[in-house]
């Protein structure tokens, strides 16, 4: 990992998980209310001794297509809101709203929108897929809340979102290049064919960013193949890529496709790597793939077997919490909780002009998932690790 230098922000946060810990998470039990069709969930107590409430709206995909992504992202933000909240030195006591984005686009504008003017959020967290954070970015802006998305990576959401949208993973951009250099360089592959998810602007962007990179290399993207995320059979795509025969096949999209896609591959006989980005990350992947699915590499945010002192910790905590380990995007949740609670404490009201403006200068807070330091342009410059898929799990292969 880069930078792993200590700032009092950081320690300050630690602390205060590894004071949950001890103290079996303290923090208010989560009360559960329905609202407009979606879950609304208060974390958190009522504000007490001088401090003030922070109220954080999240927009999340806790149902639909990906909700094991929401779902999990909901666990790390909890187990961060928790710690803070426990703690008697944080000037501020944190309160979650949830509202269910449905994993749709216009679900997620709604979502955000209703966080905003009726649950009065300051700061809004997520979403976790692109197309719904797209969808998001224009409500942030005209009502100008600050929104923080802690795993969408498509490149737009910052460059078109301006002044009140942030991210706090690293981009497209990124993971696509990295998984290029990785199939030139260690796979030494020449020959490539693309598979996108059409209409998925997290899919369409990476095979613009792997493409650039893999054939400036001296690669070719001989084929690029299209399926749609509501598509269950791809014998169709497999024919083609038996036909065309890469070297490789970059498939950068979401488990719920991947594990199919690679499953029916497999079977047909096609041998080739997959090569894949953040989206493959999540267990059911290994439900829908089956074991055939062993052998494909991945571009991700967290190792959950890092040794890192603050990535164990936290990996201790939420299995304590949750009796099982986090996966990339509960580490995420965590991290955006870290850098949110640490503009809301130089910002020293829950304002959201005055936190929109200390998000810009977020400086060295360490997360799980590296060292937060915010750019100019809203972006972060966190590594990156490669995973591989086992049989039942992902395997580590080596850190950026
Ligand atoms: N990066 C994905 C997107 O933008 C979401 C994602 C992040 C999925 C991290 C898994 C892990 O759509």
């Amino acid at each position: 990992m880069t930078q792993r230098s200590l700032g009092t922000h950081l320690l300050f946060a630690l602390s205060l998980a590894g004071l949950a810990v001890l103290s079996g998470c303290g923090g208010g039990k989560p009360a559960e209310k329905s609202g407009a069709g979606k879950t609304e969930t208060k974390t958190g107590e009522a504000p007490a001794g001088g401090k003030f409430t922070l109220t954080i709206g999240c927009n999340l995909e806790l149902t639909g297509d990906v909700a094991p992504w929401g779902q999990d992202s909901k666990k790390g933000i909890d187990l961060a809101v928790e710690a803070i909240n426990a703690d008697p030195k944080s000037p501020f006591k944190i309160e979650c709203i949830y509202e269910d984005n449905l994993s749709q686009a216009d679900a997620s504008k709604a979502a955000i929108r209703k966080l905003i003017q009726q649950s009065k959020a300051q700061v809004v967290v997520g979403s976790v897929g692109s197309n719904r954070s797209l969808a998001a970015i224009d409500v942030a802006k005209d009502e100008r809340v600050p929104m923080v998305t802690h795993a969408s990576t498509n490149v737009d959401i910052t460059r078109k979102g301006g002044e009140y949208v942030f991210r706090i993973c690293f981009d497209d951009d990124f993971q696509g290049q990295f998984m290029a250099r990785y199939a030139l360089k260690d796979l030494q592959a020449k020959t490539c064919v693309a598979v996108v998810d059409k209409g998925n602007a997290y899919s369409e962007g990476l095979v613009a960013s792997f493409k650039k990179e893999f054939e400036a290399g001296g690669g070719k993207v001989i084929a690029e193949e299209a399926y749609q995320s509501k598509d269950n059979d791809f014998q169709t795509l497999v024919t083609k890529l038996r036909t065309a025969n890469p070297d490789c096949v970059w498939l950068p999209g979401y488990f719920p496709n991947v594990g199919p896609i690679i499953k029916q591959a497999r079977a047909a006989g096609f041998q080739k790597k997959f090569l894949g980005g953040d989206g493959w990350d999540d267990e059911e992947l290994y439900k829908l793939g089956g074991p055939s699915i062993k052998g494909n590499p991945f571009c991700n945010h967290f190792d959950k077997g890092d040794t890192n002192a603050k990535v164990k910790e936290f990996v201790e905590a939420y299995e304590k919490k949750y009796g099982k380990k986090p996966g990339a995007m509960a580490a995420l949740g965590y991290d955006v909780i870290l850098v949110v609670a640490d503009a809301a404490k130089r910002a020293g009201k829950a304002d959201p002009e005055a936190i929109k403006d200390a998000l810009k200068t977020v400086k060295d807070i360490e997360t799980v998932c590296g060292a937060v330091t915010m750019g100019a342009d809203h972006e972060v410059t966190k590594p990156a690790v490669l995973l591989e898929t086992g049989e039942t799990d992902h395997v580590f292969m080596k850190r950026q």
